[in-house]
């Protein structure tokens, strides 16, 4: 098991390889992101949508560290197919509440694995002609063959595994933890 993961929190016979990111880690980078972004939208009033589910975590401590006029908006997705294999088209479960047609649009994500998600969502926002679209990824996978997509700021270049933790799931446990941590069982991811 990884120590600091409580019992309950852990679930059954360590599969929580180790610990990536530490909860102090994890806060510091995302203050210093709260900063650049909060510098990058001085004097607007961006529209921040967090992509559901992964992104609630990141989503709720960053918007505290950005001291400017916003609106927060979510879009619930997920990619047909299998669950560990990424096709590219995601389907649209929850739109946003609002148009961003004319908004500076901070589009905010979990992880940027093969890429195509991210790349997919983009195509969708583009097109609903906002002023700007920027991304703000905590994640990025160092993987191999990825689409290169544009990300404005990245948390952590992290190794080709599978992630919980602050957010993220294995089939929807570990959401809770504060730090990220490596999946032991990344096959049934
Ligand atoms: P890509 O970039 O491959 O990512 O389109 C698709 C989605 O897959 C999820 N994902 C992960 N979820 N740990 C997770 O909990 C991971 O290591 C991981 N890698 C990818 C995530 O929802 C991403 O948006
Ligand atoms: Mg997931």
């Amino acid at each position: 098991g990884v120590r600091g993961v409580s019992e309950t929190a852990q679930a059954p016979s360590g599969e929580l390889e180790r610990v990536l990111i530490d909860e102090a880690t994890l806060q510091r980078r995302v203050a210093e992101l709260g900063e650049e972004i909060a510098r990058a939208y001085q004097g607007k009033r961006p529209v921040l949508i967090g992509v559901l589910t992964g992104a609630f975590v990141f989503m709720a401590d960053l918007v505290r560290h950005l001291p400017i006029d916003l609106d927060i908006d979510f879009m619930a997705v997920s990619s047909y197919g299998q669950a560990t294999v990424t096709s590219g088209v995601v389907r649209i479960i929850k739109d946003l509440d609002r148009p961003i047609e004319g908004r500076d649009v901070l589009l905010v994500e979990d992880i940027i694995d093969s890429g195509l998600t991210l790349q997919y969502l983009l195509d969708v926002l583009q097109r609903r002609n906002p002023r700007s679209l920027r991304v703000v990824v905590l994640l990025r996978k160092q993987k191999p063959g990825a689409v290169s997509v544009r990300a404005d700021w990245v948390g952590f270049d992290i190794p080709d595994e599978f992630v919980v933790g602050y957010g993220l799931d294995a089939a929807g446990r570990f959401r809770n933890l504060p730090f990220i941590a490596v999946y032991r069982n990344a096959a049934q991811g």
